[in-house]
């Protein structure tokens, strides 16, 4: 069943996805902050350069921790309030990292910020696609993506304009408690999912709170669905260890893994470097390019939300892992050939990557994994999915200096490419259309045991 969404209820709920993708903005921002951060830091605190390291990876680990430590939070407090906290975690974690007299409260608040970016990136998509209506779940649910992208390009601008001010890292942190601040007061409005309200019975609140997300009084067949799915036994983590919740499970950790091996944070955190080594020589021509990327991510981020529900998941991802293939292949040959047009072939070949990424994976991750969980189990297995995320970033951004000093751009981004083409292999397999059907209708295909390419089909397409 699929129940019609009313468009003047789209208002209301827009607004409530837009108050919860402030985390989104914070996560972009404080994990591109520390590209420029780190230049000043370094003139406060003489440190090696393994101490960089720990600073940059400071909040991929609190992050990674975070993801883990969601699934209870938001099962316990409910949505609604586990976005309290994060707010919270944000408030402290900068206000220690702003204030820090030495390298150890920096790595202090930088874990503490990471933990409420991992428990934001975790709870955001969840909320919305728990409180959006089924025909724009897509759009509402990317628009975290878009503020992930947005806060990435303003700590761009903002490494850029105080790069010329020595001790100006306390301010850049600073900046970031200006969101973290809304996120608080903002959270006040926000309503609790009625997902997790039905889960907890109280239905008369979740029937109140739907009324007004969908703008209609006839509720109840939703109610009832939520309810229906809620029929299977407790969530126990054997429950999500047997299958089929374990091939979703998988699944879903497989896309976060692909997210992130395919490179994109060898670009996003190490964009000046790589044009450094293509070419550019001064660090400004070498940032003026990176806070381009930064536009173009947005720009192609915006693209992404409007077309997801349109064109559907599956056509976009194809699309976008072709792109990042190609054009990762293409920076890998202007780095083998040397050539005098290598700097605006790179440019060019990262441009191109980014925008195949932000249409793509970018989006798909978030989006996919907050659809494909049964409502029993969802929060602890969006949790292992977004903890692989947060895993494999950690890696891959603390390896990416070292493959290039080892095997040199070139090869390096050749890996990447190889990383993609079995990206693509994967997803045509293995990942559903998820477009236009309703989360209970997807949790009763996976209970049908269809194969994981179908768990999207509604379920008058489904034959077994
Ligand atoms: C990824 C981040 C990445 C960002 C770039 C997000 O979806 O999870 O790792 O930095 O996109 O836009």
């Amino acid at each position: 069943m699929t129940h019609g969404s009313h468009t003047h209820s789209v208002s209301y709920v827009s607004l409530v996805s837009i108050i919860a993708a402030v985390a989104g903005l914070l996560f972009g921002f404080d994990t591109g902050i520390i590209s420029g951060a780190l230049l000043f830091i370094t003139k406060t605190f003489p440190v090696s350069t393994a101490m960089q390291e720990a600073i940059v990876g400071s909040v991929l680990f609190g992050a990674m921790f975070g993801s883990l430590c969601s699934g209870k939070l938001t099962d316990t407090f409910g949505r609604k309030r586990t976005m309290l906290i994060i707010a919270s975690l944000f408030i402290i974690g900068t206000i220690l990292a702003t204030l820090a007299g030495d390298i150890a409260m920096i790595l202090l608040g930088r874990i503490i910020i990471g933990l409420a970016i991992g428990v934001g990136s975790y709870t955001t998509p969840l909320y919305i696609a728990e409180v959006a209506p089924v025909q724009i779940r897509g759009k509402l649910v990317t628009l975290n993506q878009l503020a992930i992208t947005l806060g990435i390009f303003f700590s761009y601008v903002i490494n850029y304009a105080f790069i010329q001010f020595d001790g100006s890292w306390r301010f850049m942190f600073a900046i970031g408690v200006i969101p973290a601040i809304l996120l608080a007061l903002g959270m006040f409005f926000l309503p609790e999912s009625p997902r997790w309200l039905v889960k907890q019975n109280k239905i008369e609140k979740a029937i109140r709170i739907l009324q007004k997300l969908r703008n209609s009084n006839n509720v109840l067949p939703e109610i009832h669905d939520i309810k229906n799915t809620l029929r299977t036994k407790q969530a126990s983590l054997k429950q999500i260890f047997s299958a089929p919740i374990l091939s979703v499970l998988l699944l879903g950790m497989m896309l976060g893994l692909i997210q992130q091996v395919t490179g994109i944070n060898t670009i996003i955190y190490y964009a000046p470097t790589i044009f450094q080594l293509a070419g550019f020589e001064s660090t400004t021509s070498a940032i003026v390019a990176t806070i381009g990327i930064g536009l173009i991510n947005v720009l192609a981020t915006v693209f992404a939300v409007f077309y997801l529900d349109r064109l559907g998941r599956r056509p976009l991802l194809f699309a976008g892992l072709l792109g990042m293939t190609v054009s990762l292949t293409g920076l890998s040959l202007a780095f083998y050939l040397q050539l005098d047009i290598t700097k605006w072939l790179a440019v060019g070949c990262t441009f191109i990557y980014i925008i195949s990424f932000a249409i793509s994976l970018g989006a798909i991750l978030w989006l996919v994994v907050s659809e494909i969980f049964p409502l029993q189990v969802r929060a602890t297995a969006m949790g292992f999915a977004v903890f692989s995320c947060w895993f494999w970033n950690f890696i891959v951004s603390g390896t990416f200096l070292t493959l290039l000093a080892n095997l040199g751009p070139s090869l390096t981004f050749l890996l990447y490419a190889v990383l993609c083409v079995l990206s693509l292999v994967y997803c045509y397999f293995f990942v559903p259309e998820t477009k236009g059907i309703t989360l209970e209708e997807i949790e009763n295909n996976i209970h049908k045991r269809l194969p994981l390419r179908e768990i999207g089909q509604p379920i008058y397409y489904a034959v077994d």
